[in-house]
């Protein structure tokens, strides 16, 4: 074995004392003791699947002031995420196969394995499906993204070459121009245009579709009904029209009331949905103009496990639940080997101590965009992470490689699993 990894194991549903043994970046063996000369003894460390988190931008090419692949992929590791699954929305999208090829051949200097969405609309062809892990839809428009509302068309497309199809689901007819502060861009892009959007694209007849960042537990039962599997973002779960946050709260579909933040936080705790950050870097100065202006769009993908991880501490979420939304569910979802301490699956893992909890401040950001919706709010970052089989974070310190990350390839359409 080349690595034996020792601690308190998300394990069968529960945490247990054992080691996870590792070779050629595989999980070869889990059990009560293990013998290697190499090993990383963690005891009181919870050891959980390496997160995987499907939803980032992580702007290349076209706005690579904002991140990159290597900081993007850095800060993912630091927050204890081992796979991320990019977004189409950059300069230039996503669109054509060229498009693609280029990105793929950027996104290698990534530290962790990932998967590149490409943009689903009207010059899609069968090749950019085969290529890309999956179809990103923009059915509402957002930031750097039109919307494509031909619903017809796109069922065509997707029933003559499908893959995992991730949904922007904001009906544009009930959209309004933007609000001046969080209260009015709620009100701007209302909690209805996303079960609108849903329900209307699921009467057309369109299946299998994975419904991102909804907002509200209204969103989230239509998303179940239509048989669509769902994601809750950090930010939805956490955040609302309360926070003193202004333009850098300001993010599509918005945040909402606390009140319908709460009722969404009690859906999430119901099972079924995944949590992604959507992590959407922007720079302060951008941010700090006036609301109407600041792009919408927040970071989240090192904060994503550690504030949950905080959360479980405090016993307001089960840690089961974490587990399954941040890294179990999101490999089954994309069919992959990833996201389960089994054996026979890649060796990501990340290690928190929870007497390592702590409030988040300014120094905890590594995304290059230099800044955190979450000041003040408690997280555990992982103290260890092994990304398929190497150590990329050592005692909280980054000691990863540049272009250890591998591309997943094309990922199917999920069969009938709904939210
Ligand atoms: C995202 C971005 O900035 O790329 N912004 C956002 O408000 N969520 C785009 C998106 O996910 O819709
Ligand atoms: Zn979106
Ligand atoms: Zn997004």
């Amino acid at each position: 074995m080349d690595l034996v990894v020792e601690g308190r194991l998300f394990f069968a549903g529960g945490l247990t004392d054992g080691c996870v043994g590792i070779k050629n970046g595989k999980i070869v063996k889990i059990a009560k003791t293990l013998g290697s000369q190499d090993r990383l003894s963690l005891p009181n460390h919870i050891i959980i699947p390496g997160g995987m988190d499907m939803h980032v931008h992580f702007r290349e090419p076209g706005m690579t002031h904002k991140e990159d692949f290597y900081t993007g992929s850095k800060a993912a590791a630091h927050g204890g995420t081992t796979f991320f699954l990019d977004m189409p929305n950059t300069r230039p999208p996503t669109k054509y196969l060229s498009d693609l090829m280029e990105k793929r051949t950027m996104a290698e200097k990534s530290v962790v394995d990932y998967g590149l969405h490409a943009l689903l609309g009207p010059v899609s062809k069968p090749q950019l499906a085969e290529e890309a892990t999956g179809w990103k839809w923009y059915y509402g428009p957002s930031t750097g993204a039109e919307a494509w509302t031909d619903i017809a068309m796109a069922k065509e497309v997707l029933a003559s070459f499908s893959s995992f199809t991730t949904l922007h689901a904001e009906e544009p007819s009930l959209l309004d121009n933007p609000g001046t502060d969080l209260v009015g861009h709620d009100l701007a892009r209302p909690v209805d245009s996303e079960a609108a959007a849903i329900d209307k694209i699921a009467r057309e007849g369109i299946f299998g579709l994975h419904v991102a960042h909804c907002s509200s537990a209204q969103a989230l039962y239509t998303a179940k009904r239509a048989g669509y599997s769902a994601e809750v973002t950090l930010h939805h779960l956490l955040l609302d029209t309360g926070s003193d946050l202004g333009g850098y709260g300001k993010v599509n579909p918005p945040l909402r009331k606390k009140i319908d933040r709460k009722a969404l936080w009690q859906t999430f705790l119901d099972g079924g949905s995944v949590v992604a950050s959507d992590h959407a870097p922007h720079t302060m100065d951008e941010k700090e103009q006036e609301f109407q202006l600041a792009p919408a769009g927040m970071p989240g993908v090192e904060e994503r496990l550690p504030v949950l991880m905080a959360l479980a501490k405090r016993g307001a979420v089960p840690i089961e639940r974490v587990v399954d939304a941040c890294c179990e569910k999101p490999g089954r979802l994309l069919g992959l080997d990833k996201g389960r301490l089994t054996e026979g699956c890649d060796a990501d893992l990340a290690a928190f101590d929870p007497r390592e909890l702590k409030e988040i401040n300014e120094g905890c950001v590594n995304s290059k965009c230099g800044w955190t919706p979450y000041l003040g709010q408690e997280a555990i970052f992982p103290s260890h992470v092994v990304a398929r089989g190497k150590l990329v974070v050592e005692k909280g310190s980054f000691v990863g490689e540049k272009g250890h990350g591998r591309y997943v390839g094309h990922a199917d359409a999920p069969s009938g699993e709904g939210a």
